[in-house]
C-alpha cells in the first residue's frame, strides 16, 4: 500500500517537474510597418534560459537570448529593435533568405535549356534571392505550439516568376527550441516546375551579447577539410581547394582574427575577411557537426549541425557603421559571424556541385541545430 502510494507521489512528481521543464511557445504583435502591416512574433523559451523570437517579416530570428557563463541573459544576434528597419535598411539580418541564399553569376542560369534572368543587385550578380527575397515578404504563422519542442511553423507562398525564378513555391521555415538549449530550424519546399533554390538562415552571432565587442577573440571551429576560392566578385572558380595550410583552416579552434588580415592570401583579399563556402565534412543530407563558435569572455558556446553540403563563413566584413542596430548601437566590420548552411555559392551555373535543382514531386530540406552552451 505504502510503495503504491510512493510510486504515486514519484510520478505526479515526475510529471510536475516535466511539465514545470516544458519549452513555452507565445505568439504576439511585433508592431507595423509603415504601410500600416502588422507584424507578429512568436518567442520560444526553453527552461534552461534560452529565449527566441521570430517574427513573420522574413520568418527572421529577431533576438536570441542566451545566458553566459555567470547566468547572465543577453541578446546573441545583430537586427533591430522596429520591423520596419528590416525593410529600412536591410542587410539580411537574422533573415530566412531565398530563394537562392548567397549569389548566382550575373544573374543567370538555365534549366533544360531555358534560360532565366534576375536581378543583379550586388555588382553584376544576384544576391539572396534579388531585391524582394524572402527576407522581405510576409510569412504566415501556420502554427505555434508547446511542449518538449516548443515550435511554430511559418509558411510563405512565393509565385511563379517571383524575382525571375520559375515555379510557385511553397515553403515552410519551423523553428524549435527544446530544453537543452537546441534551436533547431528546418526549411522545407515544393515547387511547381523544375526550378533551383537555396534556403538558409542569416543571423549574425555575437555571442558576447548585445555585440559588446567584436568577435575577432571568437574562437572557431570549421568541420570544413576543403573551401571553395572564389573571384574578386565572389562567384566561385569551381575549386575545391584543401585548408590545410592556409589561413582558411580552422579545423582546430582559431581566433577569428588571427588570420584575418593576411593579405598575402588573395582569397582574404577578395573577401575582405572571410566571406567563403566551406565544404562540410561527412555525407550532405545527414546531420553532422559543421562549427563551433566560441566566446572566451562570456563563456558562451555555439554549436552548429547542418545537414547542407556547404556553409558560409562570413565575418560581417561589409557592415561599415552607417546601419545602427538594437539599442541604437553602430554595426561596424568584423561585429559579428554568419554561418549559413546551404548549396554552395553560384551551383546553378556548376554542374559539379551538390544540385541546386527541384524538381516538382520532390521535397526540399535544409535542417540547422544551433546548440547553446555556456562555461
Ligand atoms: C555574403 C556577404 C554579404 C552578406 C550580406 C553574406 O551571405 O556572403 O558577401 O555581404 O551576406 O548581404
Amino acid at each position: 500500500m505504502k510503495r503504491a502510494f510512493l510510486a504515486i507521489a514519484a510520478a505526479h512528481l515526475c510529471a510536475t517537474s516535466l511539465g514545470a521543464q516544458a519549452a513555452t511557445a507565445t505568439r504576439g504583435a511585433f508592431g507595423a510597418l509603415s504601410d500600416g502591416t502588422k507584424v507578429e512574433a512568436v518567442t520560444l523559451t526553453s527552461s534552461a534560459g534560452v529565449s527566441a523570437k521570430i517574427m513573420t517579416l522574413g520568418a527572421t530570428l529577431q533576438s536570441l537570448i542566451v545566458p553566459d557563463k555567470a547566468g547572465h541573459k543577453d541578446d546573441v544576434v545583430l537586427g533591430y529593435d522596429t520591423a520596419q528597419d528590416y525593410l529600412t535598411r536591410p542587410d539580411y539580418f537574422g533573415a530566412s533568405v531565398g530563394r537562392y541564399a548567397n549569389r548566382i553569376a550575373k544573374g543567370k542560369f538555365s534549366i533544360d535549356g531555358k534560360a532565366f534572368t534576375l536581378a543583379a543587385n550586388d555588382g553584376p550578380n544576384s544576391l539572396h534571392g534579388g531585391k524582394l527575397g524572402f527576407d522581405k515578404r510576409m510569412w504566415k504563422i501556420d502554427s505555434v505550439s508547446s511542449g518538449a519542442d516548443a515550435k511554430v511553423v511559418m509558411s510563405y507562398v512565393s509565385a511563379d516568376g517571383e524575382e525571375g525564378f520559375p515555379g510557385e513555391m511553397k515553403v515552410t521555415a519551423t523553428y524549435s527550441l527544446n530544453d537543452q538549449n537546441e534551436l533547431k530550424l528546418e526549411y522545407r519546399a515544393t515547387t511547381s516546375k523544375p526550378t533551383v533554390l537555396n534556403l538558409t538562415n542569416h543571423s549574425y552571432f555575437n555571442l558576447s551579447g548585445n555585440d559588446t565587442r567584436d568577435v575577432m577573440g571568437n574562437m572557431v571551429t570549421l568541420h570544413a577539410a576543403r573551401f571553395t576560392p572564389v573571384d574578386a566578385t565572389l562567384i566561385p572558380t569551381g575549386e575545391r581547394r584543401a585548408v590545410a595550410g592556409t589561413v582558411f583552416d580552422f579545423a582546430t579552434p582559431h581566433r577569428v582574427g588571427d588570420r584575418i588580415r593576411d593579405a598575402k592570401d588573395q582569397q582574404i583579399k577578395f573577401g575582405r575577411g572571410y566571406d567563403h563556402n566551406f565544404i562540410v565534412d561527412g555525407a550532405a543530407g545527414s546531420l553532422r557537426p559543421a562549427a563551433v563558435v566560441q566566446d572566451p569572455v562570456s563563456g558562451r558556446t555555439m554549436e552548429m549541425s547542418v545537414t547542407a553540403p556547404g556553409i558560409q563563413f562570413y565575418t560581417g566584413n561589409f557592415l561599415d557603421g552607417t546601419y545602427f542596430g538594437k539599442g541604437n548601437r553602430a554595426y561596424r566590420q568584423g561585429d559579428a559571424i554568419c554561418l549559413e548552411p546551404g548549396v554552395f555559392p553560384d551551383s546553378p551555373n556548376h554542374a559539379d556541385f551538390p544540385t541546386s535543382r527541384l524538381n516538382p514531386g520532390q521535397s526540399y530540406v535544409n535542417t540547422i541545430v544551433y546548440k547553446f552552451s555556456a562555461k
